[in-house]
């Protein structure tokens, strides 16, 4: 699948991009006494990434993530709970598919999609109960 067009300097700056969120991850941790947690496996591979969230009026106050997985899964967690944190969930209800593979800014070979929406999958079955919204749409 193709994200966007862009060139052999703009794949690298995205692969550090990427490298950089897997090896320094944003909002990494668990919440005390957290208002939602879920969890949610890759079953390709049984990497497993979970959030923990604390709402306060409609608004995501703070997240964090845990779990395993590859750096394209990890790096993706990190920028969703970057873009979570502060958002209302009204908002983060509209978060899709897109706009995860948009951040990541490079090409997603099809065997990695999973990799890639793992997080999303958290947010949209664990948190919204969204589960009908199939992870294979667009
Ligand atoms: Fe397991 Fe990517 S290989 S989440």
């Amino acid at each position: 699948m193709s994200t966007r067009a862009g060139t052999a300097a703009d794949d690298q700056f995205y692969r550090e991009y990427i490298l950089d969120h897997y090896k320094n991850p944003r909002n990494f941790g668990r919440l005390e006494n957290p208002d939602i947690s879920h969890e949610e496996d890759n079953p390709l591979c049984g990497d497993v990434i979970g959030m923990d969230f604390r709402v306060k009026d409609g608004v995501i106050e703070d997240i964090r993530f845990h779990g395993r997985g590859c750096a394209i899964s990890q790096a993706s967690a990190s920028l969703l709970t970057e873009r979570l944190k502060g958002l209302p969930l009204e908002d983060a209800k509209k978060i899709g598919k897109a706009d995860v593979l948009g951040e990541l800014g490079i090409d997603i070979s099809p065997a990695r999609i999973k990799c890639a929406l793992l997080s999303l999958k958290v947010l949209k079955v664990g948190a919204y109960g969204l589960a009908g919204n199939d992870e294979d749409e667009e």
